[in-house]
């Protein structure tokens, strides 16, 4: 196990959405993901249950096709938000899709040497209905991504990158049904590249300050 020299601070200020810089050529030993898989399951859940199962892809003939089912929802989408069925941030996913690294991904994700699908069951079997309330949502989800930005932190802190993404879940079942999860009652929360970095010098962000996204004790009525 090699750790980066960075400070906690420094790891969470330059953990990034790496495309470009994913090292195509050097393979991930399985357990290095588990040891940043190990870390991540300290995360906290609901209730203290995880209900989570965690899919690693590493078999280049199962990241082919987990990487067809993303172009072809990438696809999909591009081509929804062309015609207007799809409303989701419009202006910033079309500004998104132009830009070259999403591209690149999009069209490298087959080489990658690994890639990770976390699982949530559905606990209370509504989230894919309609009865799903901001309770059932924030829960479940709250019981995830905790756990799946650690994993992002893990890989940084030991050389490697990822990058969020949700876009092959417009095509959700057909992942299901190449992975085997079963679609009904488990929700896939996204697809994580896994690679090591082409170099570790990554910065952080632009932001709007915290002061500028705070309020203390009221509603700020200037944000509307
Ligand atoms: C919920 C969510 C969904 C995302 N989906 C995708 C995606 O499908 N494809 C992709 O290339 N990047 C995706 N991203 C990555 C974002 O574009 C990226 O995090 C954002 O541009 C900010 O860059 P940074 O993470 O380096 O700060 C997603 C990020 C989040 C948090």
């Amino acid at each position: 196990m090699t750790v980066l020299d960075l400070t906690i601070d420094e790891v969470l200020t330059t953990t990034r959405a790496v495309r470009k810089r994913l090292d195509l050529e050097r393979p991930v030993e399985r357990a290095m993901i588990e040891e940043c898989l190990d870390l991540a399951l300290q995360a906290p859940t609901g209730s203290n249950q995880q209900r989570w199962h965690w899919i690693v892809l590493d078999d280049p003939e199962v990241i082919g096709q987990a990487s067809e089912i993303y172009r072809a929802a990438m696809a999909q989408y591009s081509a929804d938000i062309a015609t207007g069925r799809e409303q989701y941030e419009r202006q910033t996913v079309r500004a998104e899709q132009m830009s070259e690294s999403v591209a690149y991904l999009r069209d490298n994700m087959h080489r990658l040497p690994a890639m990770l699908i976390p699982v949530l069951v559905d606990r209370f079997g509504v989230l894919r209905s309609d009865r799903a309330q901001t309770f059932h949502h924030a829960s479940q989800w709250g019981s995830i991504i905790p756990a799946v930005w650690s994993f992002m932190l893990a890989l940084r802190s030991r050389g490697m990158g990822s990058a969020w993404t949700t876009i092959h879940l417009h095509r959700e079942q057909e992942m299901a049904d190449l992975l085997g999860i079963p679609y009904d009652t488990h929700i896939q929360a996204g697809l994580f590249p896994i690679a090591y970095t082409l170099g570790t010098d990554f910065r952080p962000a632009l932001r709007h300050p915290a002061t500028e996204v705070t309020a203390y004790n009221h509603w700020n009525p200037a944000w509307k």
